[in-house]
């Protein structure tokens, strides 16, 4: 049988690859998982697919065709946490969300700090609805005493190092990690959390913390976290990253060694930019316990300002399943987290771009080719020859976050119920439709 030309054709939509300056109307031809061009819509374009038949066809006509999105914070709770999610739900609810890649942290149980775990958790992700990418810890077990052997790390695969959940305190732990990282070429991804200030904190402190006679995080203490490691990373020369980024100080510092010329990245969750803490004591839902806290306003327009500006690089969930079990009790005393990957596209669309903070190049760009870059991951781009990573919006779509339709095991959103606009279609991996609505 002769072999077909294209295996895969998504025409009518309008094409949006920041990293390719693309942003018109035009048709994708996927050929064996790769990307094999992209043809501006004409008539001459339509003419040619004529050969094809429908179930190679995707029409994807009033929709936006993106290069597939990449999460670089992500927990899969495997090994370990099971009941909360595994990478094969995880990975799953990537697909649903839009996301092609994530990249999954180590605060796993046994810690993702060796080469075997590294190795468990990649062989876990060979079929899966997305792209796995591990991220190794920077010490044994979290502890922040012991550097993990990142060489090992690095050789298994692991693609940057983090103690997230923990701020590796230690401020000389911490350039070694940084002077490690250097040689292997990875960026240190840092929980960036003075812990000394943050102890027993619940909430973020601020008049709300006072109101509700809670303990609160000052944000300073993130301020110094940052301040700390940016000088860290400018007397190593080596790559750090900054994970969700949620103060004002914090951003003036990432902006000021930025413009110095540090090598220095930051990302933020689409919840530290949509709520502050003002949304606690309404119900004291325990899915608004995120680590770190919901801020005030004032720090959440100042990250705002910052992600536009371009000092925070990239959106990243923060995706923290945990189950019904383990929040449902008072406030103070639920673990932090909230899961994200779902609902972070319809957050991005409906909150920042109907807003008028990003366009939508601007936000794919921070959803795609400026993730990939911080990590080095292939993808981000449907240039030619890559894999044929693709996402499919429709752009205006309006929908209610339901909790019965997360592929996500757990459920801890405090975005269920809300109208959003902009909703994933269809998500394809390597070629593969792995999303479908
Ligand atoms: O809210 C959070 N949840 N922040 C973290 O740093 C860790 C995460 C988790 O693992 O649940």
């Amino acid at each position: 049988m002769a072999s077909r030309k294209y295996d895969l054709v998504i025409r009518g939509g309008r094409v949006i690859d920041p990293a390719l300056g693309f942003g018109s109307d035009a048709t994708v031809f996927i050929k064996d998982g790769t990307l094999a061009k992209i043809e501006p819509e004409s008539a001459a374009g339509r003419r040619s697919l004529k050969s094809l038949d429908k179930s190679q066809l995707i029409d994807a006509t009033g929709k936006l065709v993106v290069p597939g999105l990449i999460d670089i914070h992500v927990h899969l709770r495997e090994p370990g946490h099971e009941a909360e999610e595994t990478v094969e739900s995880g990975c799953r609810a990537a697909a649903a969300g839009g996301f092609t890649a994530v990249c999954c942290m180590p605060n796993t149980t046994p810690c993702i700090d060796n080469q075997e775990t590294v190795k468990f958790v990649q062989d876990r992700a060979q079929n899966a609805d997305a792209r796995v990418y591990v991220v190794g810890a920077i010490t044994k077990n979290l502890a922040g005493e012991q550097l993990s052997e990142i060489g090992d790390l690095v050789k298994m695969g692991a693609v940057a190092i983090t103690d997230d959940g923990h701020f590796l305190q230690n401020p000389e732990i911490m350039r070694r990690a940084l002077e490690y990282a250097r040689m292997f070429d990875i960026p240190v991804m840092q929980h960036a959390e003075d812990q000394y200030l943050t102890a027993g904190a619940v909430m973020n402190e601020s008049f709300q913390s006072a109101r509700l006679g809670m303990k609160g995080a000052p944000p300073v203490a993130e301020e110094i976290a940052v301040t700390r490691d940016i000088a860290l990373c400018r007397m190593t020369e080596s790559r750090l990253h900054i994970q969700h980024v949620t103060t004002r100080g914090a951003v003036e510092a990432i902006r000021q060694a930025k413009r110095e010329g540090v090598n220095v990245t930051a990302e933020v969750t689409p919840h530290h930019l949509i709520l502050t803490d003002e949304e606690i004591g309404r119900e004291f839902n325990t899915s608004l316990r995120v680590n770190p806290p919901l801020r005030s306003r004032r720090d959440r327009d100042a990250v705002i300002e910052g992600l536009v500006d371009g000092t925070i690089d990239c959106i990243a969930s923060d995706h923290a399943p945990h189950s019904i079990e383990e929040k449902d009790c008072e406030f103070d005393q639920a673990p932090p987290g909230m899961i994200g990957l779902e609902t972070t596209l319809g957050l991005v669309k409906t909150y920042l771009i109907d807003k008028g903070y990003l366009s939508w190049a601007d936000a794919v760009r921070k959803m795609t080719i400026n993730p990939a870059r911080i990590l080095n991951l292939k993808g981000g781009s449907l240039s030619r020859g890559a894999a044929a990573d693709v996402t499919i919006i429709d752009p205006d779509k309006k929908w209610t976050v339901k909790a019965d339709r997360f592929r996500s095991r757990s459920k801890n959103s405090p975005f269920v119920g809300w109208k959003l606009s902009g909703q994933v279609v269809t998500t394809i991996l390597g070629g593969r439709v792995v999303y479908d609505r």
